[in-house]
C-alpha cells in the first residue's frame, strides 16, 4: 500500500473515459483500493477517482468518518467506495456549490450540479449500493464520477469570475493548498 502521486489538470490521463472493471476480485483492484484510500487520507481529500492515479478504470472513493478540514462546513458522507457507478438525477433541479479537486491544487470553483441524485454501483466486496442522496453527498458523487468520464470540475463552471485560487478567494479562510 501506498500514497501515490496525484495527476494534475494538464495531464492526458485525466482526459480519459476509464473502463468498467470487469474482475471484481482481481488482486489489482485490491491494490488500487488501497492505494486510492491511502492516498486521499494522505491529502485529506473528500474524495479520489481512480484516474486521478493514473489507473483507467471506473473505480472512485468518497466520504470520511469525520468532518473533513478542506470541508469543515459539509455535511458527512459515509466512507464508500464505489465500482462501475451509474447516476441518475432526481427531479433536474440544479445549485451552485464551490468545489476543489487534488488534480487542480489551490484552488476554488463554482460549480452547477443536481441537487438531488439517485446512484448505483458495487462496493468493495461487490455488494450493490443504491442510494439517494441530496446536497454535499450528491455533488461529491458527481464530482468523483466525472472525473470517469474525463471530465474536471473547471470544464462545468458558467461563470469564469467564479473560478480562482483560495487565497484570493477566500482571504479569511485557512483552505490547504489542494
Ligand atoms: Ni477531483
Amino acid at each position: 500500500m501506498s500514497v501515490r502521486p496525484v495527476l494534475r489538470m494538464g495531464d492526458p490521463l485525466l482526459l480519459r473515459v476509464s473502463e468498467p472493471v470487469e474482475e471484481l476480485d482481481a488482486p489489482q483492484l485490491r491494490e488500487l483500493l488501497v492505494d486510492l484510500h491511502d492516498t486521499m487520507a494522505a491529502l485529506n481529500g473528500a474524495g479520489l477517482a481512480a484516474p486521478q492515479i493514473g489507473v483507467s478504470l471506473r473505480v472512485v472513493i468518497f466520504g470520511t468518518g469525520a468532518p473533513n478540514p478542506r470541508y469543515p462546513d459539509a455535511e458527512l458522507v459515509p466512507p464508500t467506495v464505489l465500482i462501475n457507478p451509474q447516476l441518475e438525477p432526481v427531479g433536474g433541479e440544479t445549485e451552485q456549490g464551490w468545489e476543489g479537486c487534488l488534480s487542480v491544487p489551490g484552488m476554488r470553483g463554482l460549480v452547477p450540479r443536481y441537487r438531488q441524485l439517485h446512484y448505483r454501483g458495487l462496493d468493495e466486496q461487490s455488494r450493490v449500493i443504491d442510494r439517494r442522496v441530496d446536497g454535499f453527498h450528491a455533488r461529491v458523487v458527481q464530482h468523483e464520477v466525472d472525473h470517469l468520464d474525463g471530465i474536471l470540475y473547471p470544464m462545468r463552471i458558467l461563470d469564469m469570475r467564479y473560478f480562482g485560487f483560495n487565497e484570493e478567494l477566500f482571504p479569511d479562510q485557512q483552505l490547504q493548498d489542494d
